[in-house]
């Protein structure tokens, strides 16, 4: 399949205040050096955040990594997880199209995708709640056929079933997961042959719908909101709240002898920029240069950048800017 990127595009893309803290420490979970590591988790986050994977997101992605656009690039275009154009804004739809799933009636269920939401796989329905597309094994093919919807199975699917879950998701509501034909997990769907007398008072579904139904999440894409990311590595650096709230970097009350350096060099300064840069105390590359997560949350913050200094990769510059000067 031809994986190219979707012809109308946003103007720009930046992650969430609480998606951006998320960001700044998963990036430290990688040694130094290797913070390009962190670039499927971004690439996800991003598309958690709008729906789909667009150019500018690629672009912010590669600018927090100091990559290259084009790895960045490869990198989403290469992993079908990644949308490259937008996908319903309920739920997209995974049919598994493999081999137990195709035998036992999948063929049905696209066939209900194309009738329902659209002919063509990777595209919304009319009223743009829903997308769909055919994916391979997804590891529940004692329950064939079925469907990954969000983050959660439906299994054991038939037609009707099928579109009765559909119904329910285009009304607003998320129908209960797993295996839609009564089984309680992959026993035979025959009846059981051993342990016939299952404990009475047991749980009503398995340990995976139970789960499911308590936290309620199933269509929910993620936005930072969620328990903040475990760090226990930045007990001795930033904490995630601080970087998130940012920390005042080292700031001059003037230039140093010898004069300030022309800031203009930084991608995306120009003189306006320069200027509230000196007034903030900012005159030199090291300066920049030394900015953590942190340093740059407060500056972001301050000077009302928007993420600007991650994504034109000021701090990549000013080392190589100060590399130069000295
Ligand atoms: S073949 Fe469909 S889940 Fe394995």
């Amino acid at each position: 399949m031809l994986r190219k990127l979707h012809q109308d595009q946003p103007e720009s893309f930046a992650f969430t205040p609480d998606n951006l803290a998320w960001a700044r420490a998963e990036i430290t979970k990688y040694p130094e050096g290797r913070q390009a590591s962190a670039v499927i988790a971004l690439l996800w986050r991003a598309q958690e955040q709008e729906g789909w994977v667009s150019r500018p997101a690629i672009e912010y992605v590669a600018a927090m990594l100091d990559m290259p656009q084009i790895r960045v690039l490869e990198v989403a275009t290469f992993y079908f997880m990644f949308h490259l154009s937008p996908m319903g804004s309920v739920a997209h739809v995974q049919v598994c199209g493999t081999t137990p799933c195709m035998l036992c009636g999948a063929e049905d269920l696209v066939a209900v995708c194309k009738r329902r939401i659209h002919k063509r796989a990777h595209t919304r329905s009319a009223d743009g709640k829903l997308s769909w597309e055919e994916v391979e094994c997804l590891g529940a093919c004692a329950n064939a056929p079925m469907a990954q919807i969000g983050k959660d199975y439906y299994e054991d699917l038939t037609a009707e079933t099928f579109e009765r879950i559909l119904d329910e998701l285009e009304a607003g509501r998320v129908p209960t997961p797993g295996s839609q034909s009564g089984r309680f997990a992959s026993e035979p769907s025959g009846g059981l042959t051993s342990l016939t007398e299952p404990g009475k008072g047991g749980p009503a579904h398995n340990a995976s719908v139970g789960r499911a139904l308590e936290l309620g999440d199933t269509i929910k894409r993620i936005d930072g909101t969620e328990v903040a990311l475990e760090a226990p590595w930045l007990a001795d650096s930033p904490s995630t709240a601080e970087t998130a709230a940012g920390r005042k970097p080292e700031l001059l009350d003037a230039p140093r002898a010898g004069g300030a350096d022309d800031l203009r060099k930084l991608k995306g300064v120009g003189p306006k920029l320069e200027e509230r840069l000196n007034a903030q105390g900012v005159y030199h590359y090291d300066q920049v240069a030394s900015w953590g997560p942190a340093e740059i949350a407060w500056m972001d913050a301050t000077l009302d950048l928007r993420g600007r200094i991650e994504r034109d990769g000021w701090v990549a510059q000013a080392r190589a800017l100060a590399a130069g000067a000295g």
